[in-house]
């Protein structure tokens, strides 16, 4: 695997004729790889000819300093995971290279209601700064496609809803979500929990679980409300539960039967804030 730090190299390396002919995955992330990642690598491997993963801590992105702080950072361990895998080549830029003109220079991307509810309710200018650094990130790279997770739900649609405008001919592929054997989606936040605590965290997709088995057509509102009061008994600070309209993310309270939904949960167990889904009715 080669690892590039500046986007010069980057573009280098992607002029060289060799390069340009051949077709690429790219999947952006944070570092503190897990599975979860991995499956995205494995699957950029098998639709492309070359894979690019790029590390790189988010400033922009990060609503509370404490967070940011405290993000885990595992570079050999991730690099060694890469290998493992056959990413062909590991971007690791600075913040220089990705905010050339500093943190300050905010572009405004157009979001829409995706950028009211939720997760962006919650945080604040958060996805604007997953906007600032995949735009960067994309216009260095250029991939063919873009893989990204089902378990950051709202980031995928927010990044389908930026490329369209910027990126028309970008593919995004969504993956799955890769989940510990209880069930617990794995998240690099997850090193931040105890092992009594990680095992608690079971809770949530458990309660997604839960809901996307019992619900029924018909006013959905009290299935959200037991839900938040069952978590917040087992000691969760819960910021929603909610069941929203699969393709627009729009909240229900009452549910055809028909239309594809996905049950979304944001909670704080002691410090760490875990987020996971369900679509219902895929
Ligand atoms: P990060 O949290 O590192 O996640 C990188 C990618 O891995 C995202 O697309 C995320 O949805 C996916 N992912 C995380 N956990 C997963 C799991 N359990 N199963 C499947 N995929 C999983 O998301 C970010 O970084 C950042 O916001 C980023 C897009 C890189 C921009 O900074």
């Amino acid at each position: 695997m080669i690892i590039i730090k500046t986007a010069g190299d980057i573009i280098n390396f992607f002029a060289t004729t060799k390069v340009k002919t051949l077709t690429t995955g790219f999947v952006p992330t944070m570092g503190a790889l897990h599975s979860g990642h991995i499956s995205l690598i494995t699957k950029a491997k098998k639709e492309n000819d070359l894979v690019v993963c790029s590390i790189f801590v988010n400033p922009t992105q990060f609503n509370n300093a404490k967070d940011f702080e405290k993000y885990p950072v595992t570079i050999e361990q991730d690099i060694y995971l890469l290998e493992q895998a056959g990413c062909e080549v590991l971007f690791l830029p600075s913040v220089a290279e990705i905010y050339p003109n500093g943190l300050k220079t905010i572009t405004h991307f157009e979001l829409g209601f995706l950028d009211t509810v939720l997760e962006a309710s919650f945080r604040p200018g958060h996805f604007q700064g997953v906007c600032q650094v995949v735009h960067r990130l994309l216009e260095i790279i250029l991939p063919d496609k873009l893989y990204v997770g089902q378990k950051d739900f709202q980031q995928s649609m927010v990044l389908k809803k930026m490329a369209e405008t910027n990126f028309p001919s970008l593919q995004i592929v969504i993956c799955p979500t890769q989940r510990e054997a209880g069930g617990l989606a794995m998240s690099s936040r997850n090193m931040r929990l105890t092992s009594t605590e990680k095992k608690h965290a079971v809770t949530i997709s458990k309660a997604l679980e839960y809901i996307k088995n019992n619900i029924m057509a018909g006013y959905i509102e009290d299935l959200k409300k037991n839900t938040i009061e069952y978590l917040s008994t087992q000691g969760f600070r819960v910021d929603y539960v909610e069941i929203a309209d699969a393709n627009t993310l729009k909240p229900l309270d009452y549910w055809n039967g028909k239309e594809l939904i996905v049950v979304l949960i944001a909670a704080f167990l002691n410090e760490v804030r875990l987020i996971d889904n369900m679509i219902v009715n895929d």
